[in-house]
C-alpha cells in the first residue's frame, strides 16, 4: 500500500506518496535528485549514507523513507548556506580531504554534526566521533587534519554560485 509521505528536506517542505518498503537512501536519490549521500556498503557498516534527520545524523541505508515522516532532513547539500559552503565542506576543499568522494558526504555530514555538539575535542576524540564513517581509499589523515582546522577556527567559508536548491517535481497526479 502507497504512504503519502510528508517530510521537509533541506528546509523544503516534501510531500510523495511513497512504497513503505523504500529507503530513505533511495527516496532522497532518486524520487527527489539529491545524489549527495551515497551507498557504499548498504548495511549500515561505511556512514557513506549519513544524513540528518532532525539534526541527529543516520545512516539513510537502514531508516525507511516513511520512518522520516514529519522529520527535518538534512543532506550534504542542504549544508551549503548563503552561498557557501559550510566550514566542514570547505575545510575538505582546503585540505583536499577527498578521494573518490564516495565517503566525503556521510564524512562531511557526521563531522558536521559532531563538532556542532562537541567542538573541541581532543584528536582522539575527533576521531572516535568519525570512527563509523569509513573511507576505502584511506585518507583519514587529510579529514582530520581538515576537521582540526575547523576546530582550531582557521576555516573560511568557500563561496560558491548562487544556485538555488531544486527537488525533482512531484510526480503529475500525486
Ligand atoms: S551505505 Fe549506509 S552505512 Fe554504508
Ligand atoms: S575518498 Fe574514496 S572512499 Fe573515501
Amino acid at each position: 500500500m502507497d504512504y503519502p509521505l510528508q517530510l521537509t528536506v533541506n528546509g523544503i517542505p516534501v510531500k510523495r506518496i511513497v512504497e513503505p518498503q523504500v529507503r530513505l537512501l533511495d527516496f532522497l536519490r532518486e524520487d527527489l535528485g539529491l545524489t549527495g549521500a551515497k551507498e557504499g556498503c548498504g548495511t549500515g557498516d561505511c556512514g557513506a549514507c549519513t544524513v540528518l534527520i532532525d539534526g541527529d545524523p543516520h545512516h539513510s541505508c537502514l531508516t525507511l523513507a516513511v520512518e522520516a515522516e514529519g522529520a527535518a532532513v538534512t543532506t550534504v547539500e542542504g549544508l551549503v548556506s548563503d552561498d557557501r559552503l559550510n566550514e566542514v565542506q570547505s575545510a575538505f576543499v582546503s585540505a583536499g580531504a577527498t578521494q573518490c568522494g564516495i565517503c566525503t558526504p556521510g564524512f562531511v555530514v557526521m563531522a558536521t554534526a559532531y563538532l556542532r555538539d562537541n567542538p573541541n575535542p581532543t584528536d582522539d576524540e575527533l576521531r572516535m566521533g568519525i570512527a563509523g564513517n569509513l573511507c576505502r581509499c584511506t585518507g583519514y589523515e587529510t579529514i582530520v587534519t581538515a576537521l582540526h582546522s575547523v576546530i582550531d577556527g582557521k576555516v573560511e567559508r568557500i563561496e560558491v554560485a548562487p544556485e538555488p536548491l531544486e527537488l525533482v517535481p512531484e510526480p503529475e497526479g500525486e
